[in-house]
């Protein structure tokens, strides 16, 4: 016999205290059907249990009640794999002014007018699918062609640059830049402390020349590669420090985004930032700190 929860059996969401975040990011599930190399959610000190769940009607309620308290006006859907709960991810998206998804795309594009959906491939063929699994660069491909380009979604290919991808950059840009996509953007790894992955770049001059190299990319293609050349310069060696802090102190994005990760006992909990717990802040490549600093700075939107 199925079970209805009534609204007022739901249970009150964690206490985040009281202060304001003018956008969240949330987990709607630990399950993932890839494991990719760089992954941070899966790393061990974040709260990542598959078997950690929160029913829809719980799920949906605690973020009205959340949104309510924290004055939150948009929400990233992420996971692990977000499209695992597409029809939660769906009933959820209206709750907030804005809404976005970050997919891995194998479960095909969702078609959400007025709303942005990212498809992470990180590379051609054969520096994406040692990342993300064999066959998902052609599967990826496949649900791109097969979405309506008018259906008014903006969907943008997103790639992660680590030391295993970087070589690609160019390359993956002569490949994709006709696909029917609104464009295309990168954003760098955001490694642990101590991270020894081999998929960090130990000194940071040498991510400078991979910086350069998007900013050339970017030159070459001003309206297909979205990356904003100003927020790329404050990524740089000399500057990025300013920009984060040892520790996150000066990060923008730690102060004004609350991650909600899917946690003991299918609860929310909130991570040190976006990319999760026991991030090393001195290497951070997370485009939207530098993005949202950039444009701090120039008086700005991050729309223009
Ligand atoms: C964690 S995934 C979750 C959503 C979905 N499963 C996907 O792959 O798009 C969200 C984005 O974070 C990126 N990402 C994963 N690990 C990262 C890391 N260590 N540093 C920076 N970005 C990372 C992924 O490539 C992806 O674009
Ligand atoms: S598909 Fe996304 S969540 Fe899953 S392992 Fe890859 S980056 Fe992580
Ligand atoms: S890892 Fe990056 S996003 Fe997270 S707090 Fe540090 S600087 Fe900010």
């Amino acid at each position: 016999m199925a079970s209805f929860i009534s609204v007022d059996d739901i249970r009150e969401p964690t206490d985040f205290g009281d202060r304001e975040f003018h956008g969240a990011l949330v987990n709607v599930t630990n399950v993932c059907n890839l494991s990719c190399t760089h992954c941070f959610v899966f790393r061990a000190d974040n709260p990542n249990r598959p078997k950690d769940k929160m029913d829809d009607a719980t799920m949906l309620a605690q973020l009205e009640r959340l949104r309510d308290k924290h004055h939150i006006r948009s929400m990233l859907f992420m996971g692990g794999e977000p499209m695992i709960r597409k029809d939660l991810v769906m009933r959820a998206m209206p709750l907030f002014e804005s809404s976005s998804i970050v997919t891995n795309g194998t479960y095909g594009i969702p078609s959400v007018p007025g709303h942005l959906v990212t498809v992470s491939l990180d590379g051609p063929k054969h520096l994406n699918d040692p990342i993300r699994g064999e066959g998902v660069f052609d599967r990826v491909k496949k649900s791109v062609f097969e979405r309506d380009p008018e259906d008014g979604t903006t969907v943008m290919l997103q790639m992660t640059l680590t030391r295993q991808n970087a070589d690609g950059i160019e390359e993956f840009v002569e490949e994709v830049k006709d696909w029917p996509v609104s464009g295309i953007a990168f954003t760098f790894y955001v490694p642990y402390v101590d991270d020894a992955s081999g998929l960090a770049w130990d000194d940071l001059r040498e991510r400078d020349a991979v910086i350069d190299r998007v900013i050339a990319i970017k030159s070459k293609y001003p309206h297909r590669v979205k990356t904003n050349i100003g927020a790329l310069e404050l990524m740089k060696s000399d500057r990025c420090l300013e920009v984060t802090g040892e520790h996150g102190e000066h990060c923008g994005l730690r102060t004004g985004m609350l991650p909600l990760y899917m946690g003991e006992g299918g609860n929310f909990e909130r991570t040190f930032c976006c990319y999760g717990n026991n991030v090393d802040c001195t290497r951070c490549g997370a485009y939207a700190v530098f993005n949202g600093a950039y444009h701090r700075r120039m008086g700005t939107t991050e729309d223009e």
